[in-house]
């Protein structure tokens, strides 16, 4: 945290309610404020857990988080508002026409989004917004794109932000996704979407780099994690690495090695994108300055909970993440600190 504040650079973790608010663990609490300087909810302020029936909100776990973050001068990375899965059950069993469809989603925002106004520095506006099937190059299907928006990717993209900005106007704007950190046709249909997006001046600002990265054979380099973040500061969107972890299924030398250069090889991209970048001069797109990479963030820091490999939360350890789970940091954290004090 230190160390990256001296770069300007957020450094977060995805966080969980019951460990963060848990009397018989200080130990999470005081790792995450003493190593990061941001928090994203990994589930509190997704759609099933905040809005559980038609007309009720539990704010009770998001208020908690928002406030224990100002509370250690941390800064809150806010997820997410539209997504096709965490949706509750109301949403289908209704059978809601597309246009009750459409004011149930835009309610949701105004009202998830309008209650953090100010308080939070960023949302995941859409997350995980494209198709599986890589070469379709369309949204993935949802009840959001597929029936209230009948398919329609302007309509889709440009009212779930214009939603959120007029929710919270200043809070920086985003869209998360998988799969889309290096050169795929997954990542070009994405790009070409955001592209037209900003020509015709939806506020988006950001795309999160989710950075699950599977592989035990290979890793990606610096060149290729670069050049997708490039073409988006180049049209002046932001970009964030939003859910970095590195699984790996033993936890011999070799493989912690391997998952800690991971680790900075992502982070150097990141900086790298950050040196090469000016957020004040114009971008290659009218009206927008160049964008930046603005945070470094992964999904959880002790591998006593979540992380890829089996999936995720309490009963599901996994070894990738920066610390081990006795909250000691592994060779992956001792890395990045290395790589963030020699820059
Ligand atoms: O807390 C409830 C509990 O009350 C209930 O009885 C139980 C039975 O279903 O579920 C519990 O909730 C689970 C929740 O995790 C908390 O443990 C949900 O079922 C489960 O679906 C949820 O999984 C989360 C998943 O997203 C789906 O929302 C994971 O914790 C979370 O790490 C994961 O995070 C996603 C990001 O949001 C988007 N990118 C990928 C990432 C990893 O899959």
């Amino acid at each position: 945290r230190a160390l990256a504040s001296k770069h300007d650079l957020h450094v977060g973790t995805a966080v969980a309610v019951n460990q963060l608010f848990s009397d018989y663990e200080p130990i999470y609490a005081k790792t995450l404020a003493h190593s990061f300087n941001m928090i994203t909810p990994e589930n509190a302020m997704k759609f099933q857990f905040i809005h559980p029936e038609p007309d009720v909100y539990t704010f009770c776990e998001a208020d908690g988080l928002v406030k224990w973050a100002e509370d250690n001068s941390m800064d809150f990375h806010a997820h997410t508002l539209v997504w096709d899965e965490a949706i509750p059950w109301w949403v289908f069993e209704g059978k809601y026409s597309a246009s009750k469809l459409k004011s149930i989603l835009k309610d949701h925002i105004t009202t998830v989004a309008g209650r953090y106004r100010g308080r939070v520095q960023e949302w995941d506006v859409l997350n995980e917004p494209m198709h599986d099937d890589t070469d379709k190059k369309i949204p993935r299907h949802s009840i959001w794109y597929d029936n209230a928006f009948d398919k329609d990717i302007d309509a889709y993209f440009s009212n779930v932000f214009n939603w959120a900005k007029a929710a919270d106007p200043k809070a920086l704007l985003g869209v998360n996704e998988f799969g889309v950190e290096t050169s795929c046709p997954k990542a070009d249909a994405l790009f070409d979407i955001v592209k037209k997006q900003i020509e015709k001046g939806t506020p988006i600002d950001f795309i999160g780099l989710q950075n699950h990265w599977a592989s035990e054979d290979s890793l990606p380099s610096v060149k290729e994690l670069l050049s997708q973040m490039t073409r988006y500061n180049e049209i002046g969107v932001h970009v964030r690495i939003s859910e970095l972890d590195k699984d790996i299924s033993k936890t011999d030398k070799k493989s912690l090695d391997l998952q800690a250069q991971f680790f900075v090889n992502v982070l150097q991209a990141c900086l790298a994108a950050r040196d090469q970048t000016d957020v004040t001069k114009p971008s290659k797109t009218k009206g927008r300055m160049q964008g930046t990479c603005i945070g470094y963030s992964t999904w959880g820091f002790t591998d006593k909970y979540g992380s890829l490999g089996g999936g995720y939360g309490v009963n599901n350890i996994g070894h990738g993440l920066l610390m081990d789970q006795n909250y000691n940091p592994k060779p992956g954290y001792n890395s990045v600190v290395s790589y963030l004090r020699q820059t």
